[in-house]
């Protein structure tokens, strides 16, 4: 067994991790261990994340969550045989730490390292799971910073069907949240809200529903959603439950009807829904509904490895390690992308 250290740093939570896999088997890596520090309490103050703290707290939090998870998982710093990092996208602060770290470590231990793109983490987080998913496969990636339909022929080998052209989905949660007075982050509390609503109480509108393509926009949604609060005036208080439910209904009408669209313009019989928003009950709902109506295999990640984490990160380097497709540095020199296109990875393969 070779063993991967994962470090997550790109926003808000500190993420750390060790997968083993057997290398010349095509035996799905396992989970030793992972230990997570979420930063949400901190930035609530604020409303949202604070770029340079989010920097400082990963900087404090990254070495004892490395010890917990070496100690839950019986392991010494000198068993791990790589270390892997969140290389980019992110906030470039924040993604420096992960990196810095990564490599400090990766030198003293003299083992090679290696960049992960984060989303390629969230893609692959289902074969965390107990049923891991086979390729080819159709992704709904849907977090905080991203919404995208990707069609996954095999490892790194990607194809974006559609994306969002303004606000992710998550944003579209977070932003309606913020404008209703709940809580950062935004998703979790409106979804919760939404459980004592009326769906149809609002008529809000579904964005690029009819657009004959893949794309998304979620910026007008929350234009409407300030309108209907503006209107509502002091009759918010109470009917907040219904806009919450009318607001995730239209998020996940319009992130249904693409991912239904996306499965049956591929051909595709697999869909993994992965990112945060993948955690929304709802959404996971309507997409179990419609695809066991449609023969189609759904897989999510499990609910704690939905938002980020290292496990993914760590899972991501292990598979792409035992088939021969890392890219590893020695040199232990380091640069981070804040902005990454995932389907950059699949040019890179095929150079
Ligand atoms: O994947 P993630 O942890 O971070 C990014 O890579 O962006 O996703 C965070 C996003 C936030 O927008 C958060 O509000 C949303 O996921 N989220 C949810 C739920 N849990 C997290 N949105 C809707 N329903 C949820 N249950
Ligand atoms: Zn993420």
């Amino acid at each position: 067994m070779k063993w991967v250290l994962g470090i997550e740093s790109s926003c808000d939570e500190t993420g750390v991790a060790v997968v083993g896999y057997q290398p010349g088997t095509d035996a799905t890596p396992v989970l030793g261990a992972h230990a997570l520090h979420s930063q949400i309490d901190m930035h609530q103050a604020y409303g949202g994340v604070v770029p340079e703290l989010a920097s400082r707290d990963h900087i404090r939090r990254v070495l004892p969550l490395t010890d917990q998870v070496l100690s839950q998982a019986q392991l010494k710093l000198s068993d791990i045989d790589h270390v892997a990092y969140t290389r980019g996208p992110g906030l470039a602060g924040a993604l420096l730490v992960g990196a810095g770290v990564a490599c400090a470590l990766g030198a003293a231990l003299e083992r090679p390292v290696l960049g992960v793109h984060h989303l390629e983490g969230h893609l692959l987080s289902p074969f965390l799971s107990a049923d891991p998913p086979q390729f080819p496969f159709v992704a709904l990636l849907v977090s905080g910073g991203h919404t995208q339909l990707m069609w996954v022929q095999g490892l790194g080998q990607y194809t974006l069907l559609g994306e969002t052209i303004d606000d992710a989905a998550g944003e579209a949660f977070d932003k309606s949240a913020k404008l209703m007075g709940l809580p950062y982050p935004g998703g979790p509390a409106l979804s919760k809200l939404a459980d004592q609503g009326n769906p149809q109480a609002f008529k809000l509108p579904r964005p690029l529903m009819h657009s004959g393509n893949l794309d998304f926009s979620f910026a007008g949604l929350k234009t409407a959603v300030l309108t209907q609060v503006r209107k509502l005036g002091p009759e918010l208080e109470a009917r907040k439950p219904d806009l919450a439910a009318s607001t995730q209904a239209a998020i996940v009408e319009v992130l249904l009807k693409k991912t239904l669209t996306a499965l049956q313009e591929t051909g595709v019989k697999r869909l993994v829904v992965a990112g945060g928003v993948g955690a929304n009950a709802n959404l996971r709902l309507s997409l179990t509904q419609a695809c066991e109506r449609r023969d189609v295999q759904v897989h999510y990640p499990e609910l704690s490895l939905c938002t980020d984490n290292g496990a993914m990160i760590a899972m991501a380097a292990a598979l792409r390690l035992q088939a021969g497709l890392a890219d590893t540095r020695t040199d232990y020199g380091f640069d981070v992308r804040p902005r990454w296109p995932l389907d950059e990875l699949t040019q890179a393969i095929s150079i």
